[in-house]
């Protein structure tokens, strides 16, 4: 349904994310994982046609038939919310404070052209349908009057507004508590059409998503079904990335991936992580590639 080809994006001559390849089904969840600075947020803003002035992307990202990449913004303005809707990770920055949350449903359908009457109507239910308790009341509401929770909740509704084909979620829990971080994951694991889910948590992914994509430096390092990939990573960036996140044996070191990750633009040539790997070698002097039916990796001297 979403097929993405050779996505790149850079800033200037810096490239941030490059030659990015990945698919996803209709109804399937996908996860982007890797650490703070890996290229994931990116890629999804490529992918809604919200890049920051001055970041540019190239290649090809299609939704059934309609090219996402390197279309005019006014043909954009009215694709956005109606195919490919988004969640960030801080609500309250993207909440309207001196509007009441209902007006800011409704006008999210209102703007695509949806009839102002019945508007309103339409933007309780979805609030219920977000599982929000007293919908008629938080219509009524102010962002500042919400919870964390709530607010991210009324995202989600305003996401889902214009019955999107594709749902991107970026760090949509990260800012809340463990207990309500839970039911949010529940619920966009129910009401996504489809999935891409954005999260530097593998827990948190492990719980919503069947299949992922592991990023690091701008690049998709390995991709395949969640359980496998996480029972048999083959990457040795996703080696080290499972080993740190794992609770290591009473009286034994947590594991970590050595260095930190390099700003953009200085990553190494050839694999980006040769210079963190400890199984480097020569040969990873050249970009290797992402291969495999399935479960894919891009690496020379893969995890057995
Ligand atoms: N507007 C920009 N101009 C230049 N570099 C940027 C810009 N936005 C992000 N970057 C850089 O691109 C890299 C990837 O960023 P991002 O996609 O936000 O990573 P992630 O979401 O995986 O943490 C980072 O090194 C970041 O500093
Ligand atoms: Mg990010």
């Amino acid at each position: 349904m979403l097929t993405v080809e050779g996505l790149s994006v850079r800033a200037e001559d810096i490239e941030l994310v490059r030659e990015v390849s990945f698919g996803i089904g209709p109804g399937e969840r996908v996860g982007l994982i890797g650490e703070s600075g890996s290229g994931k947020s990116l890629t999804a803003l490529a992918l809604m046609g919200l890049l920051p002035d001055g970041v540019t992307a190239s290649g090809t990202a299609r939704l059934r038939e309609r090219d996402l990449v390197g279309v005019p913004e006014r043909r954009l303005k009215d694709l956005r919310g109606r195919t490919v809707s988004m969640v960030f990770q801080e609500p309250m920055t993207a909440l309207n404070p001196l509007m009441r949350v209902g007006a800011q449903v409704a006008e999210v359908m209102t703007l695509h052209g949806a009839p102002a009457r019945g508007a309103r109507e339409r933007a309780v239910e979805l609030l219920g349908r977000v599982r929000l308790p007293d919908p008629e009341r938080i219509a009524r509401s102010y962002p500042h009057q919400l919870s964390g929770g709530q607010r991210q909740r009324v995202m989600l509704a305003i996401a889902l507004a214009n019955e999107p084909e594709l749902l991107i979620c970026d760090e949509p829990t990260t800012a809340l508590d463990v207990t309500v971080q839970r039911q949010m994951l529940e619920l966009i694991a129910e009401v996504a059409p489809a999935l891409l889910f954005i999260t530097h948590d593998l827990a948190v992914v492990a719980s919503v998503c069947e299949r992922v994509l592991v990023m690091y430096g701008g690049r998709v390092v390995e991709s395949g079904p969640l359980r496998e990939v996480f029972a048999r990573p083959r990457h040795r960036y996703t080696e080290g990335l499972l080993a740190a996140s794992r609770l290591p044996p009473r009286g034994t070191r947590l594991a970590t991936i050595p260095g930190t990750v390099p700003a953009a633009g200085t990553f190494p040539e050839g694999c980006v992580f040769r210079d963190r790997c400890a199984h480097a070698s020569d040969d990873c002097a050249t970009v290797p590639e992402l291969t495999g039916d399935g479960h894919a990796f891009a690496c020379r001297h893969p995890r057995d």
